[in-house]
């Protein structure tokens, strides 16, 4: 299958939904990361989507609308705490979990009876999801495992020959995906943090941070959110974080990086002397932005290990801290102890 990558204009966005309407999966813009699109009514065009990634069939997608009147014919119960923050969060990086109504297979939701909703800000996807009339079953677009991709060559880059169009609608602008949420007794319990921070929540409602944000799941365990059982965002390398000042950080990477290895820092000031690197912000907001291309280019480079910095886990930080935590397959050495 040839691959043909569209620009961000009306003509295209009509042709990617005529795709969509026959069925077919397409690679499409939003404000969080690239997503990969079907029909989420369609039990064949999202069976596509699992194709595509290589995705394990119980892992749930999510399910994106352009108005919150979509809302009826996805979940069967709509709980109350979604209207306050609809009107504060959407459209916007949020993904409310909700029970799942008839119309949604179960190919769609994992086998879940649940079903979480979003309504992106991206003008592509809201347009291209104006023009199908249907709702957009969509994941990351990368292959299953790897890191999401922010622009349309790195979706090109994974799904080239797998999916008949992708549209490019520039640089995703908050680069981690959505905050994932489930409603519990009148607040909300945090699944996956994202661009919409857990401080931004509590002024809404109260927050919890489910455990499998931080922690890795004891073997056996039923993770809340499927997709946190799985080896995520991971690049080639192996990635190890090292929580400490910059001092302690330089001092232990001199004493153990061998040739093939990278450092990942905040900044360029903080590279340590011989040593290859690769900076992603000094600030939360820009390392979201930053973290995924830079594990790509990590990949490109041929790193063999990358010691990275250890972000700080609050605001917008909790989701990157989240993302290479997962990275590193929760390989953390603390030289604070
Ligand atoms: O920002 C985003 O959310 C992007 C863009 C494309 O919208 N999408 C995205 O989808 O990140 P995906 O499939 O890569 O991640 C969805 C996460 C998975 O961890 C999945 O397990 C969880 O959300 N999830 C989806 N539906 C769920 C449900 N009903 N119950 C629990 N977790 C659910
Ligand atoms: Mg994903």
């Amino acid at each position: 299958m040839n691959t043909e990558i569209l620009d961000c204009t009306e003509k295209s966005l009509k042709k990617a939904a005529e795709l969509l309407k026959k069925g077919e999966v397409v690679g499409f813009p939003t404000e969080t990361v690239y997503g990969l699109a079907a029909n989420a009514f369609d039990e064949k065009a999202v069976r596509k989507i699992f194709a595509a990634k290589g995705r394990p069939a119980d892992n749930p997608l999510i399910v994106h609308i352009s108005g919150v009147e979509m809302i009826s014919d996805i979940a069967s119960n709509v709980p109350d705490i979604l209207y306050s923050l609809s009107e504060r969060f959407w459209p916007g990086p949020l993904t409310v979990i909700m029970p799942k109504s008839e119309k949604i297979p179960s190919v769609t939701s994992g086998g879940l009876d649940t079903v979480g909703i979003r309504f992106p800000s991206h003008p592509a996807a809201k347009r291209l999801i104006e023009l199908c009339g249907f709702p957009l079953a969509a994941p990351s677009a990368n292959l299953s495992g790897s890191p999401s991709p922010t622009n349309a060559r790195r979706v090109f880059e994974d799904m080239s020959g797998r999916i008949p169009a992708i549209i490019d609608g520039g640089e995703s602008s908050v680069g981690v995906e959505s905050t994932v949420i489930i409603p519990e007794n009148g607040g909300v319990r945090i699944l996956r943090p994202g661009g919409v921070t857990a401080e931004m929540l509590s002024e809404v409602c109260k927050v919890t941070v489910d455990g499998g944000v931080l922690e890795k799941l004891e073997s056996g365990a039923v993770a809340r959110s499927p997709g946190m059982k799985y080896r995520h965002y991971a690049p080639k390398a192996d990635v190890r974080i090292i929580r400490g000042s910059l001092e302690k950080y330089r001092e232990y990477v001199l004493k153990n990086a061998e040739s093939g290895d990278f450092c990942l820092v905040f900044s360029e000031q903080e590279a340590v002397p011989e040593i290859p690197f690769i900076c992603y912000g000094d600030d939360p907001a820009v390392q979201a932005h930053a973290l995924f291309e830079a594990l790509r280019v990590l990949d490109e480079k041929g790193a063999k290990r990358v010691f990275a910095r250890c972000p700080e886990a609050s605001g917008i930080g909790l989701a990157v801290y989240n993302r290479i935590l997962r990275a590193a397959g929760f390989n953390v050495t603390d030289l604070e102890c």
